[in-house]
């Protein structure tokens, strides 16, 4: 017989799987290449200096999670504005990267300082 319910019910939460389904499909792939195009463009640019996370001009000026902490540069917005500025011995990259990139970079540098460059 009729059970309106159910035949009511099941649909809905059909499209709401299948949304959020769509979304994380969406977004997860664009994640995994920003970070893949920010360890691209961290080769050929920074690790020069900043090889396993490290700073061989400075010392202390490390890109591991706590000197990003202690120097001010635990968000993305924070590397990213270095990257684009530069400061001191470290050059800016504004000229020489697009927004893009440096957006990825930032992300790619906060992302290993979480795992601790291992
Ligand atoms: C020529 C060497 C050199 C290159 C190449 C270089 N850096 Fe640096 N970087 C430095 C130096 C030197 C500092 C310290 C600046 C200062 O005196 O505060 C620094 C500081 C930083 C800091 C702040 C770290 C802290 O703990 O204060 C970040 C973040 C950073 N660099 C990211 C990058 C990224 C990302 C790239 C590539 C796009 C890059 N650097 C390329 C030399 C370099």
């Amino acid at each position: 017989m009729k059970s309106p319910l159910r035949i009511q019910t099941h649909p809905n939460l059909k499209i709401v799987f299948l949304t959020l389904l769509l979304v994380f499909s969406l977004v997860a792939p664009v994640w995994a290449a920003d970070l893949e195009k920010g360890a691209q463009v961290f080769d050929t640019t920074c690790a020069g200096c900043h090889i396993n996370g490290g700073n061989i001009v400075r010392r202390g000026k490390t890109l591991k999670q706590k000197a990003l902490e202690r120097n001010g540069y635990a968000t993305v917005e924070a590397i990213a504005t270095i990257v684009a500025n530069g400061k001191a011995n470290m050059s800016a990259y504004k000229e020489r990267l697009t927004p893009e990139e440096i957006e990825n970079v930032a992300h790619y540098v906060l992302q290993r300082a979480l795992e601790n460059w291992q």
